[in-house]
């Protein structure tokens, strides 16, 4: 099957410079765009992209559905804005925020529970790839962050984010990073069986700019980008989004 390109802008704590362009030049693309502003702005970005063909995710989610967890957002609270895509297990929320495998994968149950696209990141820190244990580091991730799933992996997107090329401007090569990709399908199949691993989309992130975009999207198992730095100004996420169109998967 024939996966659809997916263009990812993670804001992280930061804004776009402007959203309506990117509403207003992509209404009949052929592929999904998501934006993931910081959970203060949802509700205005929401307002922005409603009946546009613009979706909208959130950074991160609590698994719990309320209660005493101070600083925390619930699932239920992103669904009353009409959010149907999050990012789970981003680097940052792994390394500056010491979120665990499990945690993350308690996380990623509740949203596909919820109905929710979600996005889990996995990665491998520059040490672990030099150290050349990066493959047992991703399957490991994998393996928790996707426990207990079963039937459930429809709506599961994965991103594969080398922890040494987020914000660095070094981006793994199209070889290295289809090397990756493929080494996760194949963990996903494992898993989860063929059928699945066949339809998932994987997703690349880490210093995605125009000016590689294409190469990377060019290798047959990279559906997609998680894009930091390079989706806060609308003229380069826009150029991104143009090239991607023109990718055939
Ligand atoms: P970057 O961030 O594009 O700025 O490297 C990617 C990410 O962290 O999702």
């Amino acid at each position: 099957m024939t996966r659809r390109i997916l263009i990812a802008g993670n804001w992280k704590m930061n804004l776009i410079d402007d959203i309506q362009p990117i509403i207003d030049n992509n209404a009949n693309r052929k592929l999904d765009i998501l934006v993931c502003p910081p959970f203060t702005h949802l509700g205005i970005v929401q307002s922005a992209v409603k009946d546009s063909a613009v979706k909208l995710g959130a950074q991160n989610v609590h698994d719990e559905d309320n209660g005493a967890f101070t600083g925390e957002i619930s699932y239920s609270f992103l669904k009353s804005l009409g959010i149907e895509y999050v990012i789970i297990g981003h680097s940052e929320r792994r390394h500056v925020f010491n979120e665990t495998d499990e945690f993350i994968n308690k996380k990623v149950r509740k949203g596909l529970k919820k109905g929710f696209q979600t996005i889990l990141c996995v990665g491998e820190t520059e040490t672990e790839r030099n150290a050349n244990r990066y493959k047992a580091v991703i399957e490991n991730q994998l393996k928790i962050g996707l426990m207990g799933i079963e039937n459930n992996f429809e709506n599961i997107i994965i991103a594969y984010e080398p922890v040494w090329a987020i914000g660095t401007g070094k981006t793994a090569t199209p070889f290295d990073a289809e090397d990756m990709h493929r080494f996760i399908r194949e963990k996903v199949a494992e898993i989860a069986g063929n059928e699945v691993a066949s339809d998932i989309r994987i997703l690349y992130g880490g210093s995605v700019k125009e000016d590689n975009v294409k190469e990377l999207l060019r290798q047959d198992n990279i559906d997609g980008a998680l894009i930091g730095g390079a989706s806060l100004k609308y003229e380069h996420f826009n150029k991104i989004i143009e090239i991607a169109e023109l990718i055939n998967i």
